[in-house]
């Protein structure tokens, strides 16, 4: 098949590598100039500037110019395309609904080279970035209003998480695909053949909306699992003696129905999809007049949970943080990325500056540079009392308190770095229960506090 990828962030660039991998002839385009240079090297390094997600440049270096091509002309491309998957962002407006400005004057431009091409073969124009329910509907009033003829339109939204998103490409659980007409449908069959009669994925076909609405209802579940285990399991270890989260957990998720993912007590998820996607969907379920008190919630819970640890540390353990030096290491979402988009650090360190503290000692194996444009101090003066580190050792030294923030792994080793660079009273606040060794802790006289059990004081 000839597919062309419109849009080369995270989701299109690692799709259109995949499909080139299997054989398609694959048109990867975008209008950023620098981008589309940068990936046409081939080059590891330029590539991973843009998208770094693990077996990625290997694929672009071996289908490079052969099964996969960049573009900066859609013209250029267009004749004879039997497919083009739209993969454009659509960010959050502050009122939560989705803004689909970028995709609206990509959908135009397409329509607009589409009604000219020479080539009239049906071409099926596919959403794979998450957009709202009634999208593809809405795409095909575009062509349809620019004259575009002999096309379909499709919902086959992605379900990746960062990190593995090259792997869970190649081997997904499920294809979802939402069609109108059997001939639309026979196209995708063609671009997924190593998927359709896969014993393992399942290959579900329905509506466009159908399919819109399973990206939108899978994350908001996962999300709400996430928000049930903070908002209920790491509250009772939190209040109740003698209980356990980890042997909670354990107990809990023995059952076959119950999954270990998502159980892991934290202080709150972030990413670029769960909270944007809970908010558009809140806001679409508004249009229709129905009101989500479980969505409200599950939302409400994980944003509390990104700060309510500073709470804690000050009604629990006594401590002020007015004037002191606090480290964060883990800027991140989570480990693994440089990504920072509704990371529960923001919030932290916002808090953490309203509650007046001297300096932010900030530490994240990978996200620094982000971290650099995230707290901007030209947008607010207290950015200006954050100080960047390249090791956790430098970001610890010379702080009275730590707050951990991300599940990096370097992180559990993190109680031989605090006894080595820092003396009690120290508070050590906890967020994704990195400490296996925090008993060792307390009996140096160290103060610890994490998400899903009681404060321990030494
Ligand atoms: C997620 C979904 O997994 C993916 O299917 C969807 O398409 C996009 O959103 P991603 O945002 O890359 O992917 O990250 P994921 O690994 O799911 O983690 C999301 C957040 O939840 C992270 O902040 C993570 O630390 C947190 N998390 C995850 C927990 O707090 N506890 C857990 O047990 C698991």
């Amino acid at each position: 098949m000839k597919i062309i990828v419109a849009g080369t962030g995270f989701v299109g660039l690692v799709h259109a590598a995949v499909c080139s991998e299997y054989g398609h002839e694959v048109y990867a385009y975008d209008n950023d100039k620098e981008k589309i240079r940068a990936f046409s090297t081939g080059d590891s390094e330029e590539i991973e500037k843009y998208v770094n997600e693990p077996g990625l440049s290997g694929i672009i270096k071996e289908t490079l110019g052969n099964y996969l091509f960049f573009s900066t002309d859609l013209k250029a491309v267009i004749e004879g395309v039997d497919a083009i998957f739209l993969c454009l962002p659509t960010p959050p407006n502050l009122n939560g609904s989705t803004n689909l400005t970028i995709y609206n004057s990509a959908a135009e431009e397409i329509a607009q080279i589409l009604a000219e091409r020479k080539d009239q073969r049906r071409v099926l124009l596919i959403n794979k970035s998450t957009v709202p329910i009634g999208t593809a509907r809405h795409l095909q009033k575009i062509m349809t209003n620019r004259g575009v003829k002999n096309f379909g339109v499709a919902s086959n939204p992605e379900f990746l998480a960062e990190g593995s998103a090259v792997e869970q490409s190649r081997r997904p659980d499920r294809v979802v695909v939402g069609c109108d007409q059997p001939e639309d449908f026979q196209i995708l069959r063609q671009v997924y053949s190593q998927y359709v009669n896969h014993v393992r994925i399942k290959y579900i076909e329905s509506t466009p909306e159908t399919a819109e609405a399973i990206k939108y209802v899978a994350n908001t579940m996962l999300l709400t699992y996430i928000s049930f285990w903070n908002g209920v399991g790491a509250k009772i270890g939190e209040k109740i003696p003698n209980v356990s989260i980890d042997d909670l957990r354990k107990g809990v998720t023995a059952d076959d129905r119950i999954s270990t993912w998502g159980s892991y007590v934290s202080n709150g998820a972030g990413g670029s999809c769960f909270g944007k996607d809970i908010r558009s969907l809140i806001y679409q379920l508004r249009q229709v007049h129905v009101r989500t008190k479980m969505l409200e919630s599950s939302y409400e819970v994980n944003e509390e949970q990104k700060v309510y640890l500073i709470d804690r540390a000050i009604t629990e353990t006594g401590f002020q943080f007015n004037n002191k030096t606090v480290a964060v290491t883990g800027l991140a979402f989570k480990k693994h990325t440089n990504d920072m988009r509704d990371a529960s650090s923001i919030k932290v360190i916002e808090t953490l500056l309203g509650k007046g503290v001297a300096k932010i000692k900030a530490y994240d194996p990978l996200a620094v540079d982000t971290a650099r444009a995230v707290f901007n101090p030209k947008e607010n003066v207290l950015f200006e009392k954050i100080e960047y580190f390249h090791t956790a050792k430098e970001a610890i030294k010379g702080t009275d308190a730590l707050f951990i923030s991300s599940d990096c792994e370097e992180f559990r080793g993190l109680s031989r770095t605090i006894e080595d660079m820092v003396k009690p009273p120290y508070l050590v606040i906890d967020g994704r229960r990195m400490i296996p060794d925090f008993k060792a802790l307390l009996a140096k006289g160290f103060t610890y506090l994490a998400v899903g059990s009681v404060a321990m004081k030494p």
